[in-house]
């Protein structure tokens, strides 16, 4: 983890005293590239983050999130294009005094230093008198629910809890934003949704502008005020967790985020409440289509919802939630379904009726 400390070109106070029209946006990248070489890591990027807002790059590997975070830390120079804080542009704004928190998913403590040393390490920098930063240091040890644990090395500590400090490390010298590289990545599942949980109320409580990458879906569905997706080092779309999952614009946000039925493979015509657009596929999520023995159910509301038969591929039992990829035609649809009480299970080769909303079709671009 690096922690820079930095002087920004106007204040937050500043900022804040700005008529609320004025208000520049917290961050600003216009018409970002960055090449190595040939290849461009980042093309053409352009994006505003609001004051207090979290927001999540999300993309596969190689997709260009790490290198947006480095050119808005300073730790590399964009080729072409500008950045901006608070209205201003950062070129000339070297890496070390930018004011930011950073915490990368190798969340380096200082190894030789105890945890009450590291959190002291931004302050300390920042020149702040030492009898002020022992009353911090002790603050942010309770904020983080580790008020015990000043006096250890972070060899003590478990991976969580390394993470933890290295959290409160980059917040203690109160930096106007966030800049996070995959924090939770080296965690197993559990603390990782555990850490989402106090990431959000950390976030919620510091109310800082926080910037967050990550491949991991789920992560950024849950901590994110917006996600930004990104392809080849240029955003795909960019929208809330919710409007991007229920409405992705294309078939690659739509199986980055979630799985995603493409329609056009079967051999079926698909019914939709809205015209198609050219260069755009018909598109359901799982868990929006029914799944129901062949016997059981009519085709009682053929006006708004439309109905298809299939054969049961496979069943994937997942705990809370079942899957079945069920053959429809040439094709296979995958069905989600919330395991309840007395529900049927479905086994391979058993014929099936699966129906769905007309409604809920989405048309995404290819
Ligand atoms: N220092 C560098 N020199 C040359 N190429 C680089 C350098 N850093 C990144 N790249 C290339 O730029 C592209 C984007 O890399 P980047 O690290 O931003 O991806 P990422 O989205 O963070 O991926 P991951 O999820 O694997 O961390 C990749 O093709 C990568 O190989
Ligand atoms: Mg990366």
């Amino acid at each position: 983890m690096q922690i820079v400390n930095v002087k920004l070109p106007i204040s937050l106070a500043e900022a804040d005293a700005l008529k609320p029209n004025d208000v520049p946006a917290h961050v600003e990248f216009r018409n970002v590239t960055k090449m190595y070489g040939a290849v461009a890591a980042v093309r053409d990027l352009s994006l505003t983050v609001g004051r207090g807002e979290f927001v999540t790059i999300l993309g596969p590997s190689g997709s260009g999130k790490t290198t947006a975070l480095m050119l808005l830390a300073g730790f590399v120079a964009p080729t072409q294009g500008d950045i901006l804080i608070g209205g201003n542009s950062v070129a000339a704004v070297p890496s070390y005094r930018r004011d930011q928190g950073i915490v990368f998913q190798s969340y380096a403590l200082f190894p030789h230093l105890t945890v009450g040393k590291n959190l002291e390490f931004p302050l300390e920098m920042r020149g702040i008198k030492a009898a002020e930063r022992l009353p911090r240091v002790n603050r942010m040890l309770e904020r983080v629910h580790l008020e015990d644990f000043g006096d250890r090395m972070p060899s003590q500590l478990s991976g969580g809890q390394q993470q933890r400090i290295a959290l409160a490390r980059a917040l203690i010298a109160d930096p106007p934003f966030l800049l996070l590289d995959e924090p939770l990545g080296a965690l197993d599942r559990k603390l990782r949704e555990q850490m989402q949980i106090e990431m959000k109320s950390l976030h919620q409580e510091f109310g800082i502008t926080t910037i967050c990458v990550t491949h991991d879906q789920e992560e950024a569905l849950t901590l994110s005020d917006r996600i930004i997706v990104m392809r080849a080092g240029q955003i795909e779309q960019t929208d809330t967790p919710e409007a991007l999952y229920d409405r992705p614009a294309t078939a690659f946000v739509a199986n980055f985020l979630g799985e995603a039925n493409i329609l056009d493979i079967h051999d079926f015509k698909v019914k939709s409440t809205v015209e198609s657009q050219p260069g755009t596929v018909p598109m359901i999520r799982p868990e929006r289509i029914s799944i129901a023995a062949l016997t059981d159910q009519k085709e009682t509301d053929a006006e708004k919802r439309q109905y298809v038969t299939g054969r049961i591929k496979e069943m994937i039992y997942a705990g809370p939630l079942r899957k079945y990829h069920v053959r429809v035609g040439s094709g296979v649809l995958i069905v989600r379904e919330h395991v309840a009480t007395g529900q049927k299970v479905f086994k391979p080769g058993e014929e099936v009726r699966l129906d769905w909303l007309r409604s809920d079709v989405r048309f995404v671009a290819i």
